[in-house]
């Protein structure tokens, strides 16, 4: 189950999400447009599961636009009131991604966007998206790029490998968050290989259009992978 350690993601979410609602329509365009394009399977009919899934866009634009039966959860009791006000029905739970509160293998597919980052344990994650994933199901994700994260570290020098708590300051510099640090052993672990085939991959700059740049770098600062349930 998540620690105490976690609980400051809830406070932090719960506090911004106005101000989060409305910025990721206006600043994660570009994210947004290219995790869409890993949906070019059949979609219609399909049940699907979007962890940490947010106001709920994007389950609007899931069940809307693709024709998937849409559930999700999400750390914070602001962003599922927002989601489910959005929604015009109950689909979307409090819930936690170490804790799926649904049944064994209950979706054709699991997403998670911009969030992974956000969750202390991605193998915690990945054990409840394997238990709830049907055989052959869809997985996708994006996450903060551990480039990013490393860039953001706190102290001097530098350690890739060592887990802690950086401040990502997002939408023009104008909202500090708060999320672990993962490194790419973390999401494509032995667990992933075991379990999935990857099938898509990418990796992507953060630009001034999308949400901004470290010190007008050029660096990888998200990346999104589809893999297949073995
Ligand atoms: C950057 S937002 C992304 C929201 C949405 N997926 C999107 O792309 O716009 C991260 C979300 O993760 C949620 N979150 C953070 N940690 C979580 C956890 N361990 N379990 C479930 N949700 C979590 C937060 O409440 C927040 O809504």
């Amino acid at each position: 189950m998540i620690s105490n350690k976690s609980i400051y993601t809830v406070d932090q979410y719960n506090s911004w999400a106005d101000e989060h609602d409305w910025k990721t329509l206006k600043y994660d365009k570009e994210s947004r447009a290219l995790f869409y394009t890993f949906l070019n399977f059949e979609t219609k009919g399909k049940k699907l599961l979007d962890v940490a899934c947010g106001s709920g866009h994007d389950l609007l634009h899931y069940r809307d636009t693709f024709g998937f039966k849409v559930s999700g959860i999400d750390a914070s009791d602001k962003e599922v009131a927002f989601a489910n006000k959005r929604l015009g029905e109950a689909s979307v739970k409090i819930g936690l991604s170490d804790a799926i509160p649904f049944e064994d293998k209950t979706f054709d597919v699991v997403v998670s966007k911009y969030a992974p980052q956000a969750f202390e344990s991605i193998e915690h994650f990945y054990n409840e998206v394997i238990r709830v994933l049907k055989p052959g199901g869809y997985f996708i994700v994006l996450a903060t790029h551990p480039v990013r994260h490393f860039l953001e570290k706190p102290e001097r020098p530098r350690d890739y490998f060592k887990k802690e708590v950086v401040v990502s300051w997002i939408y023009e510099h104008t909202l500090p968050l708060k999320e672990w640090s993962h490194t790419f052993n973390d999401y494509f672990s032995n667990m992933l290989f075991d379990n999935f085939i990857i099938e898509q991959f990418h990796e992507k700059a953060d630009t001034k259009e999308c949400t901004e740049c470290i010190d007008g770098e050029n660096y990888p600062g998200y990346f999104l992978f589809r893999a297949k349930k073995k």
